[in-house]
């Protein structure tokens, strides 16, 4: 059985930790508090479920998801994650993180810097444009007519097909949006980003290659 080392436990985390747990996975959830803070969470998930600190979920996935904002100052466990596929769920939101002058200038996107935070590991950018309850109320069989696509983005072939598999498995299609030079093309404000709720993949396409660069102020 597949584990999957979940990083967050808020709103994205749980809800991967539910999607991933109906998938036949083993999941580690940890957040910042630590693990006795989890009990309920827990309880709820059932026994393929278990709460560890951040480093202890990194360690005990086979891939990592870190569902917590990007900070400048990275609290990420680095050696733990390391040669590990970690999906990032970050969105860059101004007035939660505050500014970050090379994203402002469109020099980096956020998920670039999160590969620089974890150099050994191979950062994928996932599950960001698609609200965190619809992982699991938005989710159809292959072939729906009303199947949603998600975006994924990583300098890594091996994480995008971790990622579209993984998103197949919880109901989504995949388009490709890589390298993560590219990843601003989902951001907040984005076309692909505003229009969550309705793309099928030749929609998300199309929404990709219609964004802007975006100011932040
Ligand atoms: N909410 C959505 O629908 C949605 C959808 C797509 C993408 N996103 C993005 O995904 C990210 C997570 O969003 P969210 O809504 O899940 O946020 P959230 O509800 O605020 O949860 C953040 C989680 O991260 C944990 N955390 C913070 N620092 C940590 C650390 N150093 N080690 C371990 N855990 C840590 C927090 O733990 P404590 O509570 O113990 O501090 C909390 O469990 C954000 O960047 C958000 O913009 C959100």
């Amino acid at each position: 059985m597949t584990t999957i080392g979940i990083i967050g436990a808020g709103e994205v985390g749980c809800q991967i930790a539910r999607a991933a747990l109906a998938s036949g996975y083993r999941v580690v959830i940890a957040n910042s508090r630590g693990p006795e803070t989890l009990a309920g969470l827990i309880a709820e998930l059932g026994p393929a479920a278990r709460a560890a600190s951040a480093a202890d979920a990194a360690t005990a996935g086979d891939f990592a998801v870190v569902a917590v904002p990007l900070k400048v100052v990275n609290d990420m466990p680095i050696d733990e994650l390391a040669g590990k596929i970690v999906l990032d769920t970050n969105n860059y939101m101004v007035w939660r993180d505050g500014h970050i002058p090379v994203v402002d200038s469109g020099e980096k996107t956020i998920h670039e810097l999160r590969q620089e935070q974890l150099p050994t590991s191979k950062v994928a950018k996932a599950f960001t444009h698609i609200q965190a309850p619809r992982l699991l109320t938005a989710a159809r069989p292959p072939g729906a007519p009303d199947r949603l696509a998600l975006s994924v983005s990583s300098d890594f072939a091996e994480a995008v097909e971790l990622v579209a598999r993984l998103y197949d498995q919880f109901g989504f299609d995949t388009v490709d949006n890589s390298p993560l030079s590219e990843s601003w093309r989902t951001e907040p404000g984005q076309p692909a980003w505003l229009r969550h709720a309705w793309q099928n993949r030749d929609e998300l396409a199309r929404n990709l290659s219609s964004a802007r660069r975006l100011v932040h102020d």
